[in-house]
Order: structure tokens, then sequence, then C-alpha cells
């Protein structure tokens, strides 16, 4: 497979019988919004869980000295926050270009919070789009401890900046939101002591 997923993924998914469609954002696109949207939500899914094994050559590394971001894996069971957002098919485009780096989008359900006068929240179930790196594709890197994973974070920079800014940025992100994360919690932690 090669490096750049934007002619995949157009293929992937017939999005032209679609005049909106939500996508699924559980790292960067949790706080990171460079596209139009019709509303955003907070949101979950089930049965899968975030890590750092993807290989990130083109934004927080580079094609020498890769950083790691988020991918999804399967984890049955748990619930996984993130942010949904109703878009115009047209952003997908923007998105494929974004996320190129091994990334292909899947379909999925997603449980959207709303606030409803009546019972003060509710979910509802909704289709979408997820943007997932997968054991195949080249720019993968797989498990590794926390501590090799964030010696590798702490010392990769790319044209989207240093790649422990990512981490940091996701973890306040999710403090924010008063949803922790075991995993970018615990690479945080060991950035931080690199930092000392
Ligand atoms: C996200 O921020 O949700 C995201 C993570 C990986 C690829 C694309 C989007």
């Amino acid at each position: 497979m090669s490096f750049d997923t934007q002619n995949i993924n157009k293929q992937r998914q017939n999005l032209d019988s679609y005049e909106q469609i939500w996508v699924f954002g559980y790292g960067s696109l949790i706080h990171k919004v460079d596209f139009e949207y019709i509303q955003r939500c907070d949101a979950c899914i089930y049965d899968f869980a975030r890590r750092f094994w993807q290989g990130s050559h083109d934004h927080r590394g580079t094609v020498d000295a890769p950083g790691r971001v988020l991918t999804l894996v399967p984890s049955t069971g748990e619930r996984l926050f993130g942010a949904a957002f109703q878009v115009n098919k047209e952003v997908f485009a923007h998105l494929d270009h974004r996320e190129k780096n091994g990334y292909l989008r899947h379909e999925i359900d997603i449980f959207v919070s709303q606030t409803d006068a009546q019972t003060d929240s509710a979910e509802k179930k909704v289709k979408g789009l997820v943007y997932v790196g997968e054991p195949d594709n080249v720019a993968y890197l797989g498990e590794a401890s926390i501590e090799h994973i964030a010696k590798q974070i702490y010392s990769s920079v790319g044209p989207s900046g240093a790649n422990k800014d990512y981490v940091y940025a996701l973890a306040d992100a999710l403090r924010i939101h008063n949803e922790p994360d075991e995993h970018v919690f615990a690479v945080e932690a060991a950035l931080l002591a690199l930092e000392e």
C-alpha cells in the first residue's frame, strides 16, 4: 500500500448519495478543526481504543525520522470519547488530504450526545466515517512500550510542529471534556518526565 491513501479513500465509499455525513474524530480532529461543519457534538464509539501506533512522516515527523500519531485498535467493550462533525461531503477531499499518510475511511456507528430540553442530554446513533491506520499500511509503526513511544515522540518534529505538542494538546482537550484516556495520559506523563 502506498503512503498516499487519497485515491483509495475516494473509491471506498460512494459519498454521492449523501448531502451531509458524520465524521468521528478521536485525535487532532477533537481540537484542530480546519474545515467547515454543520454541527459538532461530543460523541463516542465502542470497541476501539486509541494508540500512538501510526507513523507520521508528513505532519509530526519526517520520512527519515517519523513521529507517532494515533490510530484505532480493536478493544472489545471499550467506550472511546471523541467529537462528531456533520459535514458536507466536499470536506472529505480536505480530510483525505490531511490524513493521507496511511489512513483509510471506515464506516462506523457513532453515538452522538445531544442536549435535549426534556432529558438534559440524549444519545443518538448515527452512521458515519472514521479514519483508521490499519496494521497493513506502510506508515504503521505498531505497538511499543510507553517509554519507547514517548522517546520517539519527544525527538520528532515535522511540518505541523513538534510531535510532543500533538500529545499535549490532545491530553488537554480530553481533560477539558473530563474524558481521561489511560494510554494518552501515560504517554503524556512519560513525555513530561523527559522534559525534566
Ligand atoms: C482524528 O483526529 O480523529 C484523526 C486521527 C487519525 C486520522 C484522522 C483523524
